[in-house]
């Protein structure tokens, strides 16, 4: 009786085995833990014209979204301020978007 539950043990434990030998041969593809470190979100605009680009450009991305990008021209960030609004709704005035497009040249500039 005992040799028989120490024999179904057993079995199961190489089926068991075989079937995660297979499901790891079959796909090729063998796990490994690992890390990745992502930046910092950086949730608000600081120091030069942080209340104009606070006020314009948090509702859908943080600052650092923004202050990652490359550095870019007044034309390009006049396009790309325009594309906020017209493309994804941003809520920016005609009247304020060379005046952002502006700010954002002089953060990168400094
Ligand atoms: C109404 C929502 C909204 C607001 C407000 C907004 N954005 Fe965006 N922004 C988006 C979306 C959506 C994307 C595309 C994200 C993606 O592709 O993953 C984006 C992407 C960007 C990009 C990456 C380049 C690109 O064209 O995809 C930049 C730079 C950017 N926004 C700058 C700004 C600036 C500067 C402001 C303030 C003037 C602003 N955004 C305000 C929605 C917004």
């Amino acid at each position: 009786m005992k040799f028989k539950i120490i024999g179904f043990t057993v079995l199961l434990a190489a089926i068991a085995g075989s079937a995660a030998l297979a499901a790891q041969t079959s796909q090729g593809v063998v796990f490994k833990p690992t890390s990745v470190t992502l930046p910092a979100p950086g949730g608000l605009y600081t120091g030069q014209d942080a209340a104009l680009l606070n006020s314009h450009c948090l509702t859908c991305h943080s600052a650092g979204f923004v202050n990652r990008q490359p550095k870019l021209s007044l034309a390009a960030w006049t396009a790309e301020v325009t594309k906020m609004r017209t493309v994804f709704g941003a809520s920016i005035d005609d009247a304020n978007i060379k005046m952002v497009a502006q700010a954002l040249v002089d953060r990168q500039n400094k």
